[in-house]
């Protein structure tokens, strides 16, 4: 009987898991180097983690089962509230500001689509319980984080945005415009999905919120006013005056700081499917804008306190693997030859020296070098070589009797200039 994989799922034979732990590779240098520290929680939770707070999108999306004692569990479709409630289990013990981050598999019963599948690996990076006070500077730091990764793997300013909105300022704008309480969250549901929408489908479902045909217009243009940072003077103007982005400002302030305004916009049409989003929000959209979202994030003051915890601000992002690795390839970052090269094939040439080579080859691996040799028959030095360049070897050892005196024939597969050395010297060579 033969099966495959299921549905959305990857298998990661040598040269993908090679793709996988460079980018894994890169989140954890540029986290570190960031001051976030490692975590990570189990790969499933009760069901009613996720009920709580994400919202209905995810949690049409769950792999959810029950075990044996009939509790109801889901498989992590994110990681944001098991990160809410470990700090909401040791808020007292925890010294803030807390600054995480962690890589973990995710699961989501979406259809499988490009950029979309339903186990992929997201990098989360999340700045909890700083001072009321310091929140905007939370918030471009964590924009600034996913910059520094994008950086980090060639992509430019050019390629890519991160487009940044403020859910409270953008529910000032639609309340003005008309929209009730009541129709607040279908509003925000319809902006989110503007941009998958035809006009003519968006103006039906807008017209349902009990707008007028001038406000749905009105509505429309708000959802696809981008400004560049340092302007927004001109958005209040567009928006005909009276509207407050005080939290705004600060983050304008510190995005010119940071040195990172090229890189971002303001985009009111940006909302976050996410129900516990409190207060800025940010995407990061490859710039041709064919790619679904790289990354997503915000602010979430009130989940750790809907766990049982203290009152605590919170913001963060989450970025998949599998768009990023999409754009990377499509910009041509994506570095074939990311697999570990050994340092040394060694080669045995005579019956003295096959007999010995495993001898050798512990102790080069001994002294940290990555060793290999064939398990073919063969003593052809030719086609010996051949697999040693196949395998993209720096050197090659060549062994024959001279192994007696612990002597072999160490060649550079790249200059091809080859020396004869002392084993025990070959560590200091490479
Ligand atoms: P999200 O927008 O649901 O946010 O996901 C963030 C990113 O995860 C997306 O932009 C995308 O790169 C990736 N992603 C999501 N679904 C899939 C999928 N089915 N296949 C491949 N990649 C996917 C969150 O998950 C929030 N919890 C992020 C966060 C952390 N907010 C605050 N802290």
């Amino acid at each position: 009987m033969k099966f495959q994989g299921p549905k959305g799922t990857r298998d990661f034979y040598p040269q993908e898991m090679a793709w996988r732990n460079f980018l894994h590779d890169a989140w954890r240098r540029v986290s570190v180097r960031n001051g976030f520290e490692e975590i990570d929680g189990p790969i499933f939770e009760s069901l009613d983690l996720y009920k709580v707070k994400s919202g209905d999108g995810i949690v049409n999306e769950l792999f959810h089962f029950m075990d044996r004692g009939e509790r109801e569990l889901a498989i992590r479709p994110e990681f944001t509230p098991t990160l809410a409630r470990m700090v909401a289990d040791k808020a007292n013990s925890l010294s803030k500001p807390i600054k995480w981050f962690c890589t973990p598999n995710l699961c989501r019963a979406e259809r499988p689509q490009r950029g979309r599948l339903r186990e992929f690996f997201q990098w989360n990076a999340d700045i909890i319980g700083t001072d009321p006070s310091q929140e905007a500077l939370a918030d471009v730091e964590c924009i600034f984080v996913l910059i520094d990764l994008m950086r980090e793997l060639g992509l430019e300013s050019s390629h890519v945005k991160v487009k940044i909105s403020h859910r409270v300022k953008v529910r000032h704008i639609l309340a003005k415009l008309g929209v009730s309480d009541d129709h607040m969250l279908g509003a925000f549901e319809l902006l989110d999905r503007r941009d998958k929408m035809a006009q003519e489908d968006f103006i039906k479902a807008a017209s349902k919120l009990n707008l007028d045909e001038d406000t749905v217009t009105r509505f429309d243009q708000i959802c696809r006013m981008k400004y560049s940072v340092g302007n927004l003077s001109k958005v209040t103007e567009a928006l005909g005056g009276d509207v407050d982005l005080s939290g705004l400002e600060a983050i304008d302030r510190y995005l010119q700081e940071f040195g990172i305004a090229d890189w971002c916009e303001y985009d009111l049409g940006i909302v976050r499917g996410l129900a516990y989003y409190t207060g800025a929000v940010f995407e990061v959209h490859e710039t041709t804008g064919v790619m679904r979202a790289m990354a997503g994030g915000g602010r979430y003051d009130k989940l750790v306190e809907s766990f049982g915890g203290p009152s605590t601000t919170a913001v963060g992002f989450g970025m998949g693997d599998v768009v990023l690795a999409d754009v990377l390839d499509d910009k041509g970052l994506l570095p074939a030859d990311v697999a570990p090269r050994p340092d040394v094939f060694v080669i045995g040439m005579t019956d003295l020296a096959q007999q010995k080579l495993p001898g050798v080859v512990s102790q080069l691996r001994s002294a940290g070098l990555h060793s290999r040799f064939s398990y073919r028959s063969t003593r052809n030095v030719g086609k010996l070589l051949k697999e040693a360049e196949k395998a993209s070897s720096r050197f090659a050892l060549i062994l024959d009797d001279q192994l007696e005196n612990g002597i072999g024939s160490l060649k550079d597969l790249a200059s091809g200039d080859q020396t004869e050395i002392k084993i025990e010297k070959i560590a200091d060579h490479v």
